[in-house]
């Protein structure tokens, strides 16, 4: 990975938020060489780091920056006709998908480059700080391939820590008999663990993937070394959280038809239920109260976007978690938990998503005096700047508060 490692010291940061401990306030964070290396008071702030740079927050608050672990951002093409028929009461269907196959296909390696990179600067902008990248609008393996390679050197360009999944199982092309079409993806997995993913997942639903063959294909994957996840129980009720149990997946994703048994599995398998409020939203399917049979269960919960056209065209993870809040009634910092620690754990990584000392040094800078405003203020940017390894990008130099 070519993650960015800049020093830099944060100074008089009004309430910083680290998960390994209580709430600070007045606080300055160290980052060493892209890791963090000192926190606490600021006028306790240690002497000999002349070298570092320094960023005077004046008394914003700042939090870990959001692992967003759950995007579909390599794509050429619009949905916006979609988008269009379901406000006149259509409803979503992934065949859909096939649309944006076909433009992504069409498009050249430069416009997918430069058109990921984009999305993955708004991202950035918004205080995310590592971003999980599913390939699955390519479906054939040369054009699979090619976005998982487009995947990482926009991230690279762009400065963002980056994991890369393998999606060639989200639907069936057209025109493919689907037994050689899964077949075709198991095959493949060699060589999308060469343009370095280190996850398969499938879309298992109805329209999709069967969880018979989410089987097949997420077995081989472990098989292969590749660590698996699943769209499950999104559209329909499928059986795929089970199977995420069973097969021990990093994380079970969507969810929205869960039941408490299935919740429950996921609990004891230690699966992170990761949450996608803006589709939930997208595609009008009026549920949210998933969130509340997960929580009950005891699963650990994600917050992404699934930044995709035909979905959740959103890049912003602030958005996902208001939504979160509002929608499925999540608390303030149990949805900031969520959107940070909790992404985290679905991509399994333990130096992300918090600011313990030794962590790497990725947090944003937010536009307010109080991490709650992240979910109270709708509707603007809520993040002055974002730090990825040390490396400071967003409004510098611009006072980072408002409405104190
Ligand atoms: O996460 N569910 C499957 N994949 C995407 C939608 C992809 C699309 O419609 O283009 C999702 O919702
Ligand atoms: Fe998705």
């Amino acid at each position: 990975m070519s993650d960015p490692a800049g020093s830099l010291i944060v100074r008089r940061i009004g309430r910083l938020t680290t998960w390994t401990g209580p709430r600070l306030t007045n606080a300055a964070i160290v980052i060493t060489d892209g890791v963090v290396a000192w926190i606490g008071a600021d006028r306790d702030l240690p002497e000999g780091l002349a070298d570092h740079p320094e960023y005077d927050a004046a008394g914003a608050a700042v939090v870990p920056g959001f692992v967003d672990c759950h995007t579909h951002a390599v794509w050429a093409g619009t949905r916006r006709d979609d988008v269009r028929a379901r406000l006149g009461g259509g409803s979503y269907r992934p065949a859909g998908i096939v649309a944006t196959v076909d433009a992504t296909r069409a498009a050249s390696a430069e416009d997918l480059h430069s058109l990921t990179a984009t999305r993955l600067r708004m991202m950035r902008d918004n205080g995310t700080t590592t971003v999980e990248i599913k390939s699955g609008y390519g479906l054939t393996p040369r054009s699979e391939q090619a976005l998982l390679r487009v995947a990482r050197a926009a991230a690279a360009d762009v400065g963002l820590g980056a994991d890369t999944t393998y999606l060639g199982a989200h639907v069936v092309p057209d025109g493919r008999d689907r037994a050689a079409y899964v077949d075709e993806v198991i095959g493949e997995l060699p060589a999308a663990l060469a343009a370095g993913a280190g996850w398969c997942d499938v879309f298992c639903d109805e329209g999709a993937f069967t969880v018979s063959e989410a089987r097949r294909i997420l077995t081989a994957a472990v098989s292969q070394g590749l660590g698996t996840r699943i769209h499950a129980e999104q559209l329909s009720h499928t059986g795929a959280a089970l199977l995420a149990a069973e097969l021990g997946c990093a994380s079970a994703d969507h969810l929205d038809h869960v039941t408490a048994a299935d919740a429950q599995a996921l609990a004891a398998a230690g699966v992170v239920g990761v949450l996608v409020p803006v589709a939930s939203l997208y595609t009008r399917s009026e549920r949210w109260s998933h969130a509340a049979t997960l929580r009950a269960a005891g699963v650990t919960l994600a917050i992404a976007t699934d930044c995709n056209p035909g979905t959740a065209w959103c890049e912003s993870m602030p958005y996902a978690v208001q939504l979160a809040c509002f929608g499925m009634g999540l608390a303030v910092d149990e949805a900031l938990e969520a959107a940070t620690l909790g992404g985290a754990t679905a991509l399994r990584r333990r130096d992300i998503g918090h600011l313990g000392v030794g962590a790497r040094g990725d947090l944003a800078i937010l536009a307010s005096d109080h991490e709650a405003d992240l979910v109270a203020h709708l509707g603007v940017p809520t993040v002055a700047a974002t730090v990825v390894g040390g490396a400071i990008s967003g409004s510098v130099g611009q006072a980072p508060h408002q409405g104190r």
